[in-house]
């Protein structure tokens, strides 16, 4: 099926309600959401050239939201097939199966991928895109959790992430990963980097993509 037109959405479906609808579920559920709208078209881009989608395999993206970065994903030339998109929220999981009917949308925890990928559980990804909150988690679980996102990359994979932190939101662990990040995104409300996660090739350090 092909994605159906403006015109016969409902109207809470409809991409021109995002805005409205993004901040709604913000002031109902601050923590989960981690922003008040969705990522500027530049910030999208800018995580999608820094994301690994030139390997070969399937991608992962975490908190899609309504579907910005999925959308970016598709205009830099990445097939709906390869992307599996996990969305917490009930009705933006919906929103995003109406939209997108060839991405793979499931409604689910991203932060229990065993539970939430079933029967793909040991896939190997060429990229994650990761959007879902985790400040809210002291360093060491974020640190835990990211280490086991870097060990569902394909060698040479990365996961990218959209946080406002201006530093990076999860400390590097010698031996497990290091990160990086692009340059500051001035049109995101707020602006922000995208942070880059690779396993670590031995040299672990905080360093700033030029
Ligand atoms: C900061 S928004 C990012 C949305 C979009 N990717 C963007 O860049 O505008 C975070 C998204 O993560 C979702 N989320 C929060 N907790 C989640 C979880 N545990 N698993 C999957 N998605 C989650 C929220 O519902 C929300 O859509």
């Amino acid at each position: 099926m092909r994605m159906r037109h403006d015109g016969n959405l409902k109207a809470a479906d409809k991409p021109s309600n995002d805005w409205a609808r993004f901040l709604a579920t913000w002031v109902r559920h601050p923590l989960k959401l981690g922003a008040v709208a969705p990522s500027s078209r530049s910030y999208c881009a800018t995580m999608v050239s820094a994301a690994t989608t030139e390997l070969d395999g399937p991608i992962l993206e975490l908190g899609p939201g309504l579907g910005v970065v999925t959308r970016a994903l598709l205009e830099a030339g990445v097939a709906p097939e390869r992307i599996t998109s996990i969305e917490y929220d009930k009705n933006f999981a919906r929103t995003l199966k109406n939209r997108y009917p060839r991405v793979n949308v499931i409604q689910g925890d991203g932060f229990d991928l065993d539970t939430t990928l079933g029967d793909q559980r040991d896939t190997r990804f060429a990229a994650i895109l990761l959007a879902i909150p985790t400040l809210s988690f002291p360093q060491e679980k974020r640190q835990s959790i990211m280490a086991d996102y870097i060990s569902r990359l394909l060698p040479g994979g990365n996961l990218t992430q959209l946080s406002y932190s201006p530093t990076p939101p999860i400390k590097p662990v010698p031996g497990a990963f290091g990160v990086t990040s692009s340059r500051i995104v001035w049109d995101n409300i707020p602006p922000a980097r995208v942070w880059i996660y690779s396993a670590d090739t031995a040299r672990t350090a905080t360093r700033r993509a030029a």
